[in-house]
């Protein structure tokens, strides 16, 4: 795999407006959103849920890429074609989830270290073999009274840093995520100034690391308030904190920005994507774009719960969603979904 296949797939997954679905939620985080909506937890129903989504009419129109999980990378329709066939089909780009789950840190309470660089060389190859173009790895990181401490923000930047080049070795585009969580009750001035530090270490590490930037995804979290916070600042508030903060931290090499929801509204993620690219596209170096996955799946997950009866409602919700991020990295959100 040459440099420039890497670096067009980047730029594949960021083109036509078009950004990511992630679909990757390991088996526990997957049962736990099922038992919330009273879904049976079961291999069966994760299997159908995810069939829904892969399988929903015109996807491709507004998905460039799904993020798959090892268990649903090798998955099947009912009828036997694989996922991954439907997938590639519908002129997506496949790609995988291969971290092993932000655990807690030793002597660190409160705080994660994301696993899973054991073996990652092996893995990566079966996935790449598979037909994988890209990978994700989390990082997570809590705000709260002493936290995070600088050992946790450095560990999982070489972490991630790590795994990028593992991955560019074996020809997948690494997605880097570093997720600053949204809860607690910090202002958003909190959120900003401690992203940008996590930015700077996790972008020095890929520099000692020899990470081709051209040939990467970063998957931040927006710069916001924290939920508890009894100050709650507007969209475009949000959209100039955001960008104010990557132009300081993300270097202009990297093709795109493919944000995260992190627990918010679909709407709001939606409202705010929408802001960024209405008042910065052409003064910015990246694409603005999104991964997201409760804020495309949810209202597809509570109308399906489980009924099969229900399927063509939700792939519908699933699609308008899609659609509506579409229209927010033109700035266009929510004028272009009148009448949908
Ligand atoms: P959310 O959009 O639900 O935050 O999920 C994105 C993701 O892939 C988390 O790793």
């Amino acid at each position: 795999m040459s440099a420039l296949e890497l670096i067009e797939t980047a730029r594949a997954l960021v083109a036509n407006d078009k950004g990511l679905l992630a679909m990757d939620e390991s088996n526990p985080t997957c049962d736990e959103r099922f038992a919330a909506w009273g879904i049976p937890q079961t291999k069966e129903s994760r299997r159908s849920y995810r069939e829904l989504i892969v399988t929903t009419p015109d996807l491709g129109a507004s998905i460039s890429g799904v993020i798959l999980y090892d268990e649903t990378i090798r998955e099947k329709k009912k009828d036997g074609t694989p996922f991954l066939k439907i997938i590639v089909d519908a002129g997506i780009i496949p790609g995988i989830k291969v971290d092993a789950g932000a655990k807690d840190m030793a002597g660190h309470p409160g705080e994660k270290i994301t696993e899973g660089l054991d073996g990652l060389r092996d893995r990566l190859r079966g996935y790449a073999q598979m037909g994988a173009r890209f990978a994700k790895w989390r990082a997570v990181i809590t705000i709260g009274p002493g936290i995070p401490s600088r050992a946790c923000v450095e560990a999982n930047a070489q972490a991630l840093a790590r795994y990028a080049a593992l991955c560019q070795e074996a020809g997948l585009v690494p997605i880097i995520e570093p997720e600053v969580l949204m809860d607690g009750d910090h202002p958003i001035e909190r959120c900003l100034a401690l992203t940008e530090e996590v930015l700077h270490m996790v972008f020095d590490e890929l520099y000692a690391q020899q990470v081709m930037l051209e040939g990467l995804l970063l998957k931040p979290n927006m710069i916001l308030p924290g939920l508890a916070c009894p100050e709650q600042e507007t969209v475009d508030e949000v959209a100039d904190a955001t960008v104010k903060c990557l132009l300081r931290a993300v270097p202009a090499a990297v093709p795109g920005i493919v944000f995260l929801s992190g627990g918010q509204s679909g709407e709001l993620a939606s409202a705010r994507l929408n802001a960024m690219n209405a008042r910065f596209r052409g003064r910015v170096p990246w694409a603005l774009a999104f991964s997201f996955a409760r804020a495309i799946q949810q209202p597809a997950l509570e109308i399906w719960s489980g009924h099969e009866d229900k399927v063509d409602l939700a792939q519908h919700a699933l699609s308008y969603r899609a659609k509506c991020n579409r229209a927010a990295r033109r700035g266009n959100f929510p004028a272009a979904m009148e009448g949908e």
